[in-house]
């Protein structure tokens, strides 16, 4: 659509496919000039939709009074269930208000300590040089692969992830960060990425918390504030936010970067000859790219923002990619200008002053100027070797794909222990369609022309229910699962650490019906979701056999053939505190 044409409304926002073509940078423009503040209907989300702020002085604004604008909601355009919501804030620094937030945010400065910024600061130099190592006597390559090796390297310094766990770690936050694009993810995908990130973190925390090492997530999890230390919930949270926050937006801001230099060769070359140009150039980029495009907040009471009445409760839609190409603030918004005065006043990071603003923007600068110079110096005549994919998705600037060309060179060094992580989900999924199948031992068949193949030995143990008695349903327990283990020769598995939430409903006819989500953890690594259902009679004292049909999911490779099998289990309750099954698949 062309910009004479172009009327209020006629983009949707809130689509995500709108931005994966490309930024509606035309659009930003029109509302900026004849409507700052606009709603945008949602029709099938529970509030109905979002306020556009596209002015840079509003968005700066809202930002700053956090009196009236609350963090404690859903913080991006994407829909976020009640319960992950609920579970999330305040636990979430990026989700959480003053007083909670200066305590999440105190304790987090305090972890990054001059020592661990040094050695973080080595690790960026260092993989910027490994990962170029790794490419340059190709001649041709995905840069999205070599972009995403130093941001999750040095995420893994951060957070004490060893070696083996960091490919995993690399595609949980591809699932969460790519739920809006069908090829990376979608919204079950992005609920285990942060379920299984989650209970990762959790272990991790008490790992370092009984054996803590020299890594800032040791720090944090010893750190106290006011005599008070993050519990297991924020620490769990807190090691989403900087492996999420710190891996993916400073990947898009790198391939962003090296387009722009693809795009201007002639920027490359002056980057090349003065490197002291480099510092301004990344806020040059930042400011015209935009990794992270928006972020929300909820107002908690009405409030006039620019003569537009934002009502309790409405979300509003911080824009940062439309207020940083204001033409109020930045002259000539949409040139990208190397030697822009004001470059870095960008919104990229956030406004100045908010108390939100990005906790990592100086470790990101830092990543990015020594990416970018390993990109001008010794990749000089790079260009594109093929279409550039953009991620579907209207918070993140993302690049899923982006091929380019070069003349080959030496490596400076042996890189062979550089691994590349591979493009999220694309190649753990490649990988899994390829994994061979375990192999099967048969030990039950039963008629009918259907197979009973057995799949695990299951022993549950329960810690002392809570009672809720006299629910719509009978009476209500609540079981603590405080050991499981799953013996089969396919699948051996423990319980991870709070590996279930048990409810059970026993009606007033003794009947007993069981609703279990639980996580397993397999002997060699692999993080299991099960999920089920079962009855059975307890109106003879519980001895009764216990039916149940569990379901599996695993974003894991090695195990991707349980998603889809069909199961039943057949078990019986040993007192009020064992709980035994055979679990068989069903063929
Ligand atoms: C180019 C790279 C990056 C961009 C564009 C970026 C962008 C942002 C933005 C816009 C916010 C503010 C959100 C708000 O106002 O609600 C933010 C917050 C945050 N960022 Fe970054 N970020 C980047 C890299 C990093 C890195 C490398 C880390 C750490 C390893 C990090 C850690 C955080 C944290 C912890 C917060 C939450 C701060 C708070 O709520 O007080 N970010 N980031």
């Amino acid at each position: 659509m062309s910009s004479n044409t172009l009327k209020v409304g006629d983009v949707d926002l809130a689509n995500p496919e709108i931005f994966e073509k490309a930024v509606p940078h035309e659009y930003f423009a029109l509302l900026r000039k004849e409507a700052p503040i606009t709603w945008q209907p949602q029709p099938d989300e529970e509030n109905g939709g979002f306020w556009n702020i596209t002015r840079y002085a509003d968005i700066e604004e809202i930002e700053k009074n956090v009196e009236v604008f609350t963090s404690r909601c859903d913080i991006s355009p994407m829909p976020v269930p009640q319960s992950t919501l609920e579970n999330t804030i305040d636990h979430s620094i990026i989700m959480s208000d003053p007083p909670r937030h200066t305590f999440l945010r105190q304790a987090i400065m305090k972890a990054f300590t001059p020592k661990a910024i040094k050695k973080l600061e080595e690790t960026i130099q260092t993989c910027a040089v490994d990962a170029m190592n790794a490419i340059i006597d190709k001649g041709e390559c995905d840069l999205h692969d070599m972009a995403a090796y130093t941001p999750i390297e040095v995420v893994a310094e951060i957070l004490g992830v060893p070696a083996h766990d960091r490919q995993k770690l690399f595609d949980w936050a591809n699932a969460m960060f790519g739920s809006s694009d069908p090829e990376l993810s979608d919204p079950q995908r992005n609920m285990m990425g942060a379920f299984q990130m989650f209970s990762y973190a959790r272990r991790l925390g008490m790992a370092r918390r009984a054996n803590p090492s020299d890594d800032v997530f040791s720090m944090l999890s010893a750190a106290e504030e006011d005599g008070e230390q993050l519990s297991d919930i924020d620490l769990g949270a807190t090691f989403i936010v900087l492996a999420t926050a710190g891996n993916e937006t400073t990947r898009t801001q790198f391939l962003q970067g090296a387009l722009l230099l693809i795009e201007h060769p002639e920027v490359a070359a002056q980057l090349r000859e003065d490197p002291s140009l480099m510092n301004n150039a990344v806020e040059e980029m930042l400011r015209l790219t935009t990794p992270a495009m928006c972020f929300a907040r909820r107002a908690t009471r009405d409030h006039v923002v620019n003569g537009q009445l934002i009502q309790a409760g409405e979300k509003v839609l911080m824009w940062y990619v439309s207020g940083n190409r204001d033409e109020a603030v930045f002259d000539d918004p949409n040139t990208f200008n190397i030697f822009r005065k004001n470059a870095n006043k960008h919104l990229s990071f956030g406004a100045t002053g908010a108390i939100h603003r990005c906790l990592g923007a100086n470790l990101a600068r830092t990543e990015l100027r020594a990416m970018l110079q390993q990109l001008v110096t010794r990749l000089p005549d790079v260009q594109l070797g093929g279409k550039v994919d953009r991620l579907r998705s209207n918070f993140t600037n993302g690049i899923k794909r982006m091929p380019v060309k070069f003349s080959k060179a030496e490596p400076t060094a042996d890189a062979s222990h550089v691994t590349m992580y591979a493009s999220g989900y694309e190649a753990a999924l490649k990988q899994g369609a390829n994994a061979a199948e375990p192999e099967v031992v048969l030990q039950a068949s039963e008629g009918h022309g259907i197979e009973l193949v057995h799949l695990a030995k299951v022993v549950l143990e329960l810690g002392v229910p809570i009672i809720i008695p006299e629910g719509p349903r009978g009476t209500r327990l609540m079981v603590d699962v405080t050991k499981a283990s799953w013996d089969g020769a396919r699948i051996k598995a423990v319980g991870a650490p709070c590996p279930a939430g048990d409810w059970a409903t026993v009606s007033a006819d003794g009947t007993l019906m069981i609703d279990v989500r639980a996580t397993i953890e397999t002997h060699d690594g692999a993080t299991i979701f099960i999920s089920y259902e079962g009855r059975s009679d307890y109106s003879k004292g519980g001895t009764a056999p216990i039916i149940i049909t569990p379901k599996f999911e695993t974003a894991d490779p090695r195990y991707m053939w349980l998603n889809k099998v069909q199961a039943v289990g057949r078990g019986h309750a040993e007192g009020m505190s064992k709980l035994i099954y055979d679990v068989y698949e069903v063929r």
